[in-house]
């Protein structure tokens, strides 16, 4: 399999890669297998014109005043990278610019836990671990802290927040970089995250639309397609589209592509997915760009909705890296020729600069100050370009703020205490504590000696790939257990060593991991994707917990992983007294850990999916898939049934539920009320009509060709991308686009006319959809009170929200037992005896299903019994409530 090295610091080593699997690309792509039946991308055209929402009028009525004095070469330029590695080297992409009109090129950096492959930068804890907190006022604080760092080193965009992976595969690689594996969970984590990063004035990215659910054979590339991830309409709706609908409402500027196809139609020339669900449906009133070499098509992915490539370069379907593009120069002759339409270029343009100004970005916006290729202070200006004049690129500003402490409280609220047999923890920090596992330490070969971290050397703080960051310093767990207990001794060994014969009250310490990333590097025969150790520990971490549970008496495992482990080798050992989930916890991996293991503080995190027994437990379509010789098909013929959703409706019980998570303290739920806030119809309200867009007005003349000629004595850059043309090219294309004699394969069902009101979706009508999909329904409050012992720790208490439909519809609509609606946390830890009050609600989305033949949400029976069930965790829902009588009852046994 060629591996590729997408989205990495370049090097001569990365463009090395890309130009073998370059030259190896003289055969044309592999056909591929048929899509199965009933998964359909249908023709959807053309794009729907930005600007008609009113959350994003005053950003148009500006970005038309500039793009109406753009020529199509600026118009262009502003729609693609200006390629790999160019502008000084500094961000992951940097578009073309238009100085005459004072906008500059924009930064798009990594990754969604931290400014990517810089210096005095915080490396926050991974998303998982933001997931596991179930703390919106915390997913938030790191939204605002992590928007302040990307703005201080001037990063226009931030590459994140990512909720696609949604964590459908448990073996899939980059489910770390999100939330869990609940679109509820992804979707309110998301929101929070976008609102935080974009209060900063950074322009969040949602990534990646959809369907990248595993690593292996991910991309198009010279040699072969990329997998088809089939999903069925509801299945899409309910799941996997969820979370960027809730993004998209919060007013996300940007959305990138995934990699692989959907339906059997590449995500980033998707007609279907971009131009129907995304700008109509969603009414996405910001940009789409691509994932890192993406595009294979030009005028494909223009007509099907696609905003901006990058980084600009090909790779899909010729040799990458030689200074092709699929956009730029070609984009421009693609215009001038009459094949792609100019009010399609109008609106792609006027989509980058309202956004640009929707987020407050033409106001003093700093622009990068580090670079993304170098960590020397002086270096090539195109790094890209092989032979480049040099000059001052690093000039390491340092945005850190008190960063850490919101990084540290995350990393805290995130562990999750699984099992604690008798109270074991906490310890007392004079307990004889024997530390045995190598990720209990720093890398000893340093912190950041393996690239985007792809070696699991020392403490597992964050996966592999674009998703990672540099550590500033690492505070790692043994450092943190010597600073704090009497008396510790350490083994940093993965291979139980000879330890003399212990005590009784000894206690062991065990840490192992498991980790995975992005398919751009392979490690330890993990592609990306953990392929090869599947769901065990890592290093034997399983031999190590046994051997060291054979030895002594009380044994605590703490876990570092990218997503579930089977336990199952050591869980019901009778020495294992006490096992911690610490997830990916960043840079403050040691005192958010050991002040729990001590008592300063209690546990307070909830499994963000399932623990299963035995990985047979998932249905088979959620497996890894490969067809390396044609095109993958990943078929979702699970449909809605992921992680609890399919336990539950097959009746397997897990090791450990999605949720689950035990405190020093023991809460109690009384008190519950629930109150109809908006009455509910089986459809929602007609949506509203779409106002005429601002961009309609823009002139649609076909260009003169001296819009797009290189200026006179331009000294070119080689590889730079450039949006003009030689003068004679741009004449024979306007000479052609002048006749209109295009002769351009349109796709079937294309139209290059605006809908009309009466064919536009019934589920839109503004950012985020119908805007009567977001009113609230039903309102539930309750009380929460800590009834531990006087004297135990403190402790915060999280209330999940589950929906149960009334048990005809669930036939009717094949509907989950249970399904997460929204979550809750107590503001501060409570003391035995204390109460606090704690607000859950339900929306019309909540309660409805996406009817396919309707195509729009059915609330199935608005006067029928939904069962609102409320707890710690989805196998322990003690209230419920109903929405037909507003009764609520506790102390009940839930569902599950
Ligand atoms: C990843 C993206 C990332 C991009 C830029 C790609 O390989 O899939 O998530 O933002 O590279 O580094």
């Amino acid at each position: 399999m060629v591996i590729l090295n997408m989205g990495c610091p370049p090097g001569l080593r990365s463009l090395s890669l890309f130009f073998l699997s370059g030259a190896a690309s003289a055969s044309v792509l592999q056909q591929r297998d048929p899509v199965p039946a009933g998964y359909v991308a249908a023709p959807y055209y053309p794009t729907p014109y930005g600007g008609w929402a009113d959350d994003w009028s005053a950003s148009y009525e500006s970005a038309i005043k500039l793009v109406s004095q753009m020529t199509l070469a600026e118009k262009v330029n502003i729609t693609a990278g200006t390629g790999i590695y160019m502008l000084q080297g500094r961000c992951v992409g940097n578009t073309g610019s238009v100085p005459r009109l004072g906008l500059p090129s924009l930064c798009l950096q990594d990754g969604p836990l931290g400014v990517r492959t810089t210096d005095n930068i915080t490396a926050f804890p991974a998303g998982i671990s933001t997931g596991a907190t179930f703390n919106k006022d915390l997913m938030y604080e790191r939204g605002v802290a992590i928007g302040e760092e990307f703005k201080g080193k001037g990063a226009n965009f931030y590459l994140g927040p990512s909720v696609g992976a949604l964590g459908r595969k448990p073996r899939g690689g980059r489910n770390w970089e999100g939330f869990g594996s609940d679109p509820v969970l992804q979707a309110i984590a998301g929101a929070e995250t976008i609102k935080g990063v974009q209060e900063q004035g950074v322009i969040a990215t949602l990534k990646h639309l959809i369907g990248n659910e595993q690593e292996l054979y991910r991309m198009y590339n010279p040699l072969q397609q990329a997998y088809s991830a089939n999903i069925d309409d509801r299945t899409l709706h309910e799941i996997y589209l969820w979370p960027f609908a809730q993004g998209v409402k919060t007013g996300v500027g940007s959305i990138m592509a995934s990699y692989n196809a959907i339906n059997g139609s590449a995500a980033s020339q998707n007609a279907y997915i971009i131009n129907g669900l995304l700008k109509d449906e969603l009414g996405f009133q910001g940009l789409v760009m691509t994932d890192w070499l993406a595009q294979i098509s030009g005028v494909g992915s223009a007509l099907a909705g696609l905003d901006m490539s990058m980084p600009g370069d090909t790779i899909g379907n010729s040799v990458p890296l030689f200074g092709y593009s699929n956009w730029m120069y070609e984009l421009t002759r693609s215009v001038l020729n009459g094949s792609v339409p100019v009010d399609r270029i109008n609106d792609m343009a006027t989509r980058v600069v309202a956004t640009w100004y929707q987020l407050g970005q033409d106001k003093d916006y700093p622009p990068p100050n580090f670079s993304s290729n170098t960590a020397d202070p002086e270096g090539p200006l195109y790094p890209g370009a092989l032979i480049s004049p040099r000059g001052v690129v690093n000039e390491y500003v340092n945005v850190q703020g008190d960063h850490k402490i919101i990084a540290k409280q995350v990393a805290q609220e995130a562990v999750t205490l699984l099992k604690n047999n008798g109270s074991f923890l906490p310890l007392s920090t004079k307990a004889p504590l024997f530390v045995f596992g190598t990720d209990a330490q720093a890398d000893p070969q340093g912190i950041n000696s393996c690239t985007d971290k792809t070696c699991n050397r020392g403490l597992l703080g964050m996966g592999w790939g674009s998703g990672s960051a540099n550590y500033p310093y690492l505070d790692d767990p043994i450092s943190s257990l010597k600073r704090k207990a009497a008396n510790v001794t350490y083994y940093a060994t993965d291979s139980f060593p000879s330890v003399a014969a212990p005590s009784s009250n000894d206690v062991a310490i065990v840490f192992i991991s498991s980790d995975s990333g992005e398919n751009s590097y392979t490690v330890e025969n993990n592609h990306g994707d953990r392929d090869a150790d599947g769901l065990k520990a890592w290093h034997n971490g399983d031999t190590l917990v046994q051997k060291a549970a054979e030895k002594y008496s009380n044994v605590v495992v703490v876990v570092h992983t990218v997503g579930p482990i089977i336990m199952e080798p050591w869980i019901n050992l009778p020495s294992v007294k006490a096992v911690l989930v610490a997830h990916l916890p960043g840079q403050e991996a040691g005192d958010s850990l050991t002040e729990l293991i001590f008592g300063e503080a209690s546990p307070s995190g909830h499994l963000p999916y399932s623990i299963p027994v035995s990985e047979d437990d998932y249905p088979d379509s959620v497996s890894l898939v490969a067809t390396p010789l044609s095109q993958t098909q990943d078929t979702y013929s699970e449909g809605l049934y992921i992680d609890y959703r399919h336990l539950n409706k097959a009746n397997i019980k897990p090791r450990f539920a999605f949720g689950h998570g035990l405190s020093y303290a023991s809460f109690h739920f009384s008190n519950a009320t629930l109150t109809r806030v908006t009455p509910l119809s089986e459809v929602p309200p007609p949506r509203p009509s779409k106002p005429a867009s601002p961009v309609a007005g823009l002139n649609t003349t076909l260009p003169a060709a001296a819009e797009a000629y290189f200026p006179d004595g331009f000294d070119r850059i080689w590889r730079y991308l450039y949006s003009w043309l030689p003068s004679g090219e741009a004449d024979a294309a306007h000479e052609i686009g002048a006749a209109g004699s295009k002769t351009y394969p349109y796709p079937a069902g294309y139209s290059a006319t605006q809908k009309p009101a009466s064919a536009q979706p019934p589920a839109g009508g503004a950012s985020g959809g119908n805007p009567a999909l977001w009113d609230t329904a039903y309102a539930l409050t309750l009380t929460v009170t800590n009834t531990a012992a006087s004297g135990t720790t403190p402790g915060k208490a999280v209330a999940q929200a589950y929906v149960q439909f009334p048990a005809s519809s669930s036939s009717a609509f094949d509907t989950p037992v249970i399904q997460l609606r929204d979550f809750a946390k107590t503001g501060a830890a409570l003391a035995p005896g204390q109460s606090a009050q704690l607000s859950l609600s339900f929306t019309r989305r909540d309660l409805s299903v996406w009817d396919t033949v309707r195509q729009n949400w059915v609330v199935p029976e608005p006067a029928g019994r939904y069962s609102l069930w409320v707890g710690g965790a989805s196998d322990d829902l003690p209230v419920v409530c109903y929405s037909d009588t507003l009764v609520c009852e506790v102390d009940v046994t839930g569902p599950v």
